[in-house]
């Protein structure tokens, strides 16, 4: 059996949210970054879970976190690379699947998370995504459009992504050294040459990112209960 890390990125600043630390907020009863956590702490193979917390909630740890001794508290970085990297280094080596999961969003179901983290336990590096809707048009600086990508082989990505340990932290290793910038840890390991498969992620695993996702993910949890 696998020993699983999980890496939480709480150290954003919720700038399109209009300046709150998203994680901290409360939904429908309970705050995010706890609805995050729960379905990893629920597993018996996650043994380390890290969260990457702003340096000020860090200061004062919320009382409501789980006291649950797989949990460590780290400081987040500039950049949601730069959190995920901090997070990292608080992983011990005996971890051999890292799964890195948005502490943006919190109705991630334990269905998708077994999809990854038994991808990654078989040697795969994966993240979960969903086809995409809407047509995409790729478009120059003047706003005309360039292409129009075939739909069908486009998917949007979603977290959790799960990883062998030793291809994250190369992956991360290798960011460190230059300018590498990713706006996620599957394309980090793409961009360095790393295989990635999607696994199937869900249309209800949100990232709560602007005022209109609070409302969403309210009417997704009332249709669940
Ligand atoms: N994140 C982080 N450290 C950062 C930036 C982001 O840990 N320096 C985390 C966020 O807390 C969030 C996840 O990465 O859980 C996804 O980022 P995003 O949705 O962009 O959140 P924010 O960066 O906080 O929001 P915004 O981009 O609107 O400022
Ligand atoms: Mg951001």
């Amino acid at each position: 059996v696998s020993r699983v890390a999980v890496l939480l990125p709480a150290g954003g600043s919720g700038t399109r949210m209009g300046g709150a630390c998203k994680p901290l907020l409360d939904l429908a009863g309970e705050t995010i970054l706890s609805r995050c956590m729960r379905p990893f702490l629920d597993r018996a193979d996650v043994e380390w879970l890290v969260v990457a917390l702003p340096a000020a909630a860090l200061e004062e740890p919320p009382a409501w976190l789980p006291a649950d001794p797989r949990v460590r508290l780290v400081k987040g970085g500039p950049e949601r690379m730069a959190s995920v990297r901090l997070a990292l280094e608080a992983v011990p080596d005996e971890a051999d699947v890292i799964v890195v999961h948005d502490a943006a969003r919190p109705l991630v179901t334990a269905d998708v998370i077994d999809r990854c983290i038994a991808a990654a336990a078989a040697g795969r590096s994966v993240l979960a995504a969903v086809p995409v809707t809407d047509t995409i048009q790729e478009i120059d600086d003047g706003g005309a459009v360039v292409a129009t990508p075939d739909r069908s082989r486009l998917r949007a990505a979603q977290t959790p992504q799960a990883f062998p340990a030793g291809v994250l932290r190369d992956a991360h290793a290798r960011a460190a050294l230059g300018e590498e910038i990713a706006t996620d840890d599957a394309g980090l390991v793409s961009r360095f040459g790393g295989r990635v498969h999607v696994v199937d992620g869900s249309p209800a695993n949100i990232k709560i990112t602007t005022p209109v996702d609070l409302l969403l993910a309210e009417a997704i949890l009332a249709d669940r209960r």
